[in-house]
């Protein structure tokens, strides 16, 4: 016993020894918005490369935030190691974040490394979408602002000077659960470990709750996103070795079907060389690029570009970016120093002359995350070691490439006043005004609902895509998911026919169609046709979130902070303010679904629900899971098969409960950033003394939305 008791003094004068509690300085951003910074902060962090600027009077029109704990309470201390930030935490508190993990949701008493990964192996913290962010539903938000890999101890980890007293001995019982069971459950605090760091930014985003902290992160960040209106329509991407014919084809079959469809990708065989990228033009497979471009436009399609940014020998940026790259290749191609402006401007000059100023409506932007295994082969990326004429090196290129990657391509966008919406591989923290959708190999339908949500907590935007099937079962109800996420994608990169038609790979690429391929395809055509009637309502969620910063796509614990079911509910996440959706996978045949406070209508019966309370669900392969909010006025299009700059919406506004009520949606031209100086409408929707009635407001002329009746589910 008393051995014991001089090894913990000792360590305890090592601790106080090595470790040098840091001299801070605060500065105030924004409001509600802090920063903390202590020794010698890093120069490659994610908001060192931030888009816009913060949108300070939407965030000055929030209401005051206020910290569980004073800013002081936060402990930075360097050591020879690097940085460790202490921040407080409470026992009852749940955390959330850390990008678009696919895992775990509630991070609470979890060891979280969010790294870069496209292999996010055991549930660690590896993601397309790292941040080193994350929320408490006790209305506040923590930016460690590094782009080092970092460890986040969540209430996970036991210190010997904060040990009290007052604690007694384990009483372990033997089961395996007592056994193993976590004593450091009640630690109060979140430890963070940056090593190689010599000192660090902290920034403190205030809530007062949870809703509100995203909002003021995203609206710190510039606001979110506001996509190409028709980039919310159905994004399909073609087998990769189809040629110009192919394609016009596959154009020709959704018109033919009467399938919406918006944006038709090409993947990587439109290139003379693609691992790595020549970003020309294979002739042999696209003889005319601007007629298959022009061509794809009378038929209402968007093209969109695969590629990623490992430059070819090949290529005619070679020769411009060879000394303004890394000092590793990948696949034979330069690493672009994306760090350096002067080489995103080589790299984005190239794309706008060549491919954008040609009518190309957006990239793909693949291969921008790290890789642990890939196709049987372990290095799929440069390594950590790599150090780019910039200054950076090769582990904090992985952790910003792919935000500094959406920055090269859209600004590319952003300066010719053309919005798009692009995917892209890999992000991280002050995204959040990019129109750049993740997307995954990784093909687990579980793992993709709950990235729906934790793309809530992280400024992220995430597409849950489909490719092939198990069974038709499978399918749809993947599909359902890709209608209800935010952006509706069939990656058919490997598949000849639309997996509609055949969901097996082997048959699909045989040409052998499922015998009931033409009902499946009416069941998909339903699908599509409710997203193509939601696009109004989804783009005014998405106004929202450029304007006011809330997350169109978010966990119900966001709205429902205070409400305990909702701490770990992992499978059902808000659209927009009105719509709850539940999504099913192919293990079920029904589900169990958590309505919190309110009364809510299942979409597809109207029937109505009292919240507070867990109900089971069966929803048919074409009825989407959702469930609307007492009040809520959902506004209904007619749907069209692709949206135009000149597509009028004709639209039923269903009223939910026949009491006083108000909506709104957002109006503009869909396709420029005009609205950035106010050329906008809002049509403010109101239900009053059973009667709806219209106002709009704004300098936009003309009009997109055109109400055509009122429809109270009561
Ligand atoms: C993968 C990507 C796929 C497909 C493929 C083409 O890395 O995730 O969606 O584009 O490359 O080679």
């Amino acid at each position: 016993m008393k051995k014991h008791t001089i090894s913990a003094f000792v360590l305890f004068l090592i601790l106080q020894a090595s470790f040098i509690n840091t001299i801070a300085q605060v500065t105030n951003l924004a409001a509600g918005v802090q920063k903390i910074s202590a020794g010698q902060p890093d120069k490659f962090t994610p908001y060192a490369f931030c888009e816009e600027l913060p949108m300070k009077t939407a965030l000055a029109s929030l209401p005051a935030g206020k910290l569980p704990f004073k800013l002081a309470d936060i402990k930075i201390s360097t050591n020879d190691r690097g940085v460790v930030v202490e921040i407080p935490l409470d026992n009852s508190e749940q955390l959330y974040g850390f990008g678009l993990q696919l895992g775990s949701f509630n991070q609470r008493g979890l060891k979280v490394k969010p790294i870069v990964n496209d292999n996010p192996l055991n549930d660690v913290g590896y993601t397309h979408g790292p941040t080193t962010f994350y929320v408490s539903n006790k209305g506040y938000g923590i930016l460690i602002n590094t782009s080092r890999y970092t460890t986040f101890y969540c209430g996970s980890t036991a210190k010997l000077n904060d040990r009290k007293s007052t604690d007694t001995e384990r009483k372990d019982g033997n089961s395996v659960d007592e056994l193993y069971k976590n004593n450091n459950q009640a630690l109060g605090n979140v430890t963070v470990d940056i090593p190689g760091a010599k000192g660090i930014e902290v920034f403190v985003f205030e809530g007062p709750d949870l809703k509100n902290v995203m909002q003021r992160y995203n609206l710190f960040a510039g606001g979110g996103a506001l996509p190409a209106i028709w980039g919310l329509g159905i994004k399909y991407r073609v087998k990769a070795d189809f040629n110009q014919q192919q394609v016009i084809k596959m154009a020709e079959y959704f018109r033919e079907n009467h399938i919406p469809c918006d944006v038709l990708g090409i993947e990587p065989k439109w290139q003379t060389a693609a691992y790595s990228c020549s970003y020309v033009w294979a002739k042999d497979f696209f003889p005319d690029p601007n007629a298959f471009i022009a061509t794809m436009k009378d038929k209402g399609f968007q093209v969109n570009l695969w590629e990623h940014a490992f430059v070819s020998p090949k290529s005619p940026l070679y020769e411009p970016l060879k000394t303004k790259s890394g000092n590793y290749l990948v696949w034979g191609g330069l690493v672009p120093d994306f760090a350096d402006s002067a080489t995103r401007g080589i790299f984005a000059n190239y794309h706008d002359n060549t491919f954008v100023k040609q009518g190309i409506s957006g990239f793909k932007m693949d291969e921008c995350d790290n890789s642990n295994i890939a196709f049987g082969s372990n290095s799929w990326s440069f390594p950590e070691l790599s150090r780019f004429p910039s200054g950076i090196d090769g582990e904090q290129m992985h952790q910003l490439f792919g935000l500094l990657y959406q920055k090269t391509v859209y600004d590319i966008y952003k300066r010719s006043n053309k919005r798009t919406y692009l995917d892209v591989r890999a992000s991280n923290a002050f995204a959040s005004s990019y129109p750049a959708a993740l997307y995954s190999d990784t093909y687990d339908h579980d793992q993709y609902i709950k990235m729906i949500l934790n793309s809530g907590f992280s400024g992220m935007i995430w597409s849950p895509e489909v490719r092939e099937s198990n069974s038709i079962k499978d399918f749809m109800r993947r599909s359902q998911t890709a209608v209800l996420s935010a952006q509706t994608l069939f990656n058919s990169w490997y598949l000849q026919n639309p997996p509609w038609l055949q969901i097996n790979i082997k048959k699909n690429n045989a040409g052998q169609l499922m015998d009931n391929a033409k009902e499946v395809e009416d069941d998909i055509r339903k699908l599509f046709e409710f997203r193509m009637s939601l696009v109004p309502y989804l783009y005014s969620a998405f106004a929202d979130y450029h304007f006011k910063g809330i997350p169109p796509f978010r966990a119900l614990v966001m709205d429902y902070p205070e409400d305990k079911n909702t701490f770990n509910l992992s499978d059902e996440y808000m659209i927009g303010s009105g719509i709850l959706a539940a999504p099913l996978t192919e293990k079920m045949d029904e589900r169990k679904v958590y309505l919190p406070a309110g009364i809510w209508y299942d979409f597809n019966t109207n029937q109505k629900y009292e919240g507070g309370k867990y109900y089971t669900i069966k929803p048919s392969l074409t009825q989407l899971p959702i469930f609307i909010k007492e009040g809520t006025i959902l506004p209904l299009a007619k749907p069209v098969e692709h949206v135009t700059p000149d597509t009028k919406f004709e639209i039923t506004c269903f009223v939910y409960g026949n009491h006083t009520t108000t909506g709104s949606l957002f109006e503009d031209d869909g396709v420029s950033f005009n609205y950035e100086k106010g050329n906008y409408n809002s049509v403010n929707l109101l239900w009053d003394k059973n009667k709806g009635a219209i106002k709009r407001s704004g300098s936009l002329k003309g009009t997109r939305y055109i109400i055509k009746k009122w429809q109270v589910i009561n």
